[in-house]
C-alpha cells in the first residue's frame, strides 16, 4: 500500500512538472514582435537539459525497481528448469535440452527464493505464473538459445498454474502446466 501511495504521488508530482514545463515552453514561444522568439538555441538548448534531467530521474528510480534485481543478491533454495516447446511446459530439476528431454511433477518450499531457468526448444513463448484465483503472479520469456532466470518468493502454499503468454501457433492457448508450493 506505502508503494502504491509513493507511486501515485511520484506520478502527481511528474505531471505537474511536465506541464509546468510544456506551459513554459508555451509562454516564452508566443511571438511578441516581428523579430519572434529571441535566442531560440539557447531556448532548445535549455528544454533538452531539463529533458535529459527529467529523464535520470525517472530512470534512477524506475530502473533499480526492474524485476530482473529481485533477490538477486540471494542463493535460490531450489532451482527449476522450465523448457516451452509447441505446445507444452517441460519442467524438471535438471537442465532440460533436446538431447535430454525430461519432465516431472515441481514442487517447491513456500517463503524461500526460487529459481526458474527459462528457455525454449523451438519459438518464443511466454513463461507466466498463475494462482489458484487465475492472478498474474510474475512471468518471463522462453526464447531459444537463452536461459532467463526468473526468481519468486511464493508466500502462498497451493497449486500454481503455468500459462503460455506469447502466442506461438496454433495450439498456444492449450499450452499449459503446474506445480505445488509448499
Ligand atoms: Cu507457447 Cu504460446
Amino acid at each position: 500500500m506505502k508503494d502504491h501511495l509513493f507511486i501515485l504521488l511520484l506520478f502527481l508530482a511528474i505531471s505537474t512538472a511536465i506541464a509546468g514545463l510544456f506551459l513554459f515552453i508555451f509562454q516564452s514561444s508566443r511571438i511578441e514582435n516581428e523579430t519572434g522568439m529571441q535566442n531560440p538555441k539557447k531556448k532548445r538548448f535549455f528544454f533538452f537539459i531539463i529533458l535529459a534531467a527529467i529523464l535520470l530521474v525517472l530512470l534512477s528510480i524506475t530502473i533499480p525497481k526492474s524485476p530482473y534485481f529481485i533477490y538477486a543478491d540471494k542463493s535460490p533454495a531450489k532451482v527449476v528448469y522450465v523448457a516451452a516447446q509447441q505446445f507444452v511446459f517441460l519442467t524438471s530439476y535438471q537442465a532440460i535440452t533436446l538431447e535430454n528431454i525430461t519432465t516431472e511433477a515441481i514442487e517447491v518450499p513456500a517463503n524461500e527464493v526460487v529459481e526458474f531457468r527459462v528457455t525454449s526448444l523451438d519459438v518464443n513463448h511466454g513463461f507466466a505464473i498463475y494462482n489458484d484465483k487465475a492472478e498474474l503472479v510474475t512471468q518471463t520469456q522462453a526464447m531459444p538459445g537463452y536461459i532467463n532466470k526468473l526468481r519468486w518468493k511464493f508466500t502462498t502454499p497451493g497449486k500454481y498454474n503455468i500459462l503460455c503468454l506469447e502466442y506461438c501457433g496454433g495450439g498456444h492457448s492449450f499450452m499449459r502446466s503446474s506445480f505445488t508450493v509448499k
